[in-house]
């Protein structure tokens, strides 16, 4: 038998991966029926298509739900490891319950996750290139239904594929959006779901013509608080009196990031505090650092937040008592730009950079893994 895992392909330049679909050898699918009450055992298939009935409920009533994480090359390139599946297993269960999907269980989650890398192990990049094997597991209502009823069957599956980091390195300006709410407040924000994802399309893409890598989401009700960015969590970083704190909004209509909470778990055994709370728009300039967290993402540092705002609004940050810090902010052309880091500045702040190499080397084993985080294929 050949030695596992295989040496990394040689057709794809490992330094310049980029995020964008690559094709690998195929995926993984698991079926289940009503009838059974049970899922299948996870299959190969040597395709990058789906065979689905045009009138499923996931292309017409958008049933689906899906996960992201990530798998990396360890040092002397002996071992594969996949970075805190349990976590995405657990999130794709709680995903299903609102698109009344049966929930995957989480041996199984784990074992189809292992062996879409396990066949597909020459396209996990090499070890510490920055690129690692971006995993998209994927759960949908697939046997034909025209009612607004749950169907008869659903498809599990994983697709996996080299990536780089989403939004790539370098600091990136955000721009809230005022004129588009994600998810209503009662809603599915909360739930990885397509539907809060496809309706930010033409927004994000209006951004980034304009100069913004990243959009920002506040409550659905008041924009008053802070949710998440679009592809990602939210960070603040807080310094006061040399105690470092980070912030993370306590909202119900964001997703439970696992990076997140792994910086989240990085951050306090560096000795620093941990709020979960309400975030208000109006306290965004007192935080030190802002950072965008993600699987695909990493840990993004955010350069500066725009927000299109009238200054005599209450809105604005113009005459918040809120803000503490106006130094940070400026007013031009109807806009109001909060910024942590100055465009002549190319690198992430010094609280993200700890906290990202830290978050890297236990993902590619050069740091003791404390938390048990790695899952070997
Ligand atoms: C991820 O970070 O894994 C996501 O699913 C976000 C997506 C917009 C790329």
């Amino acid at each position: 038998m050949a030695p596992f895992p295989p040496p990394p392909v040689n057709t794809i330049d490992w330094s310049n991966v980029g995020f964008r679909v690559r094709e690998v050898n195929g995926h993984i699918e698991s079926h289940y029926s009503v009838k059974t009450g049970k899922w299948t055992p996870p299959t190969f298939v040597a395709d990058p298509y789906m065979r689905i009935h045009g009138m499923a409920p996931a292309l017409n009533y958008g049933q689906q739900a899906y996960e992201g994480l990530k798998a990396f090359r360890l040092p002397g390139d002996t071992t594969i490891s996949i970075f805190r599946p349990d976590r995405n297993a657990a999130r794709l269960q709680y995903s299903a319950d609102f698109i009344s999907i049966p929930p995957v269980p989480t041996s199984l989650f784990i074992d189809a996750v292992k062996a879409a890398v396990a066949l597909n192990a020459e396209f996990v990049p090499p070890h510490d290139t920055g690129a690692a094997m971006y995993i998209r597991p994927q759960i949908y209502g697939s046997s034909a239904q025209l009612g607004l009823n749950p169907p008869e069957e659903y498809t599990f599956c994983v697709f996996v594929l080299p990536t780089g980091v989403y939004h790539g390195t370098h600091p990136v300006k955000a721009l809230i959006m005022d004129d588009f709410d994600r998810a209503a407040p009662n809603g599915t924000g909360s739930a990885k779901v397509g539907g809060n994802y496809a309706p930010v399309l033409r927004w994000s893409e209006k951004a980034r013509n304009e100069g913004f890598g990243i959009t920002l989401h506040l409550d659905s009700k008041a924009h008053e608080e802070v949710d998440e960015f679009s592809t990602s969590g939210f960070i603040g970083a807080l310094v006061e009196g040399g105690q470092v704190t980070l912030v993370v909004p306590d909202s119900k209509a964001v997703i439970n990031s696992v990076t997140s909470d792994s910086v989240q778990q990085i951050g306090r055994s560096f000795g620093w505090k941990v709020e979960r709370r309400s975030i208000k728009y109006h306290e965004l300039p007192n935080f030190t650092e802002v950072m965008a967290a993600g699987t695909a993402a990493a840990l993004v540092p955010i350069r500066s937040i725009t927000r299109r705002a009238d200054p005599s609004s209450p809105q604005s940050l113009a005459s918040s008592a809120a803000t503490k810090d106006h130094s940070r902010v400026s007013f031009k052309d109807g806009e109001e730009t909060i910024t942590y880091i100055p465009e002549v500045v190319e690198d992430a702040g010094e609280l993200c950079l700890r906290l990202l190499t830290q978050l890297k080397g236990i993902q590619l084993g050069k740091v003791e893994d404390t938390f048990g985080w790695r899952v070997e294929v």
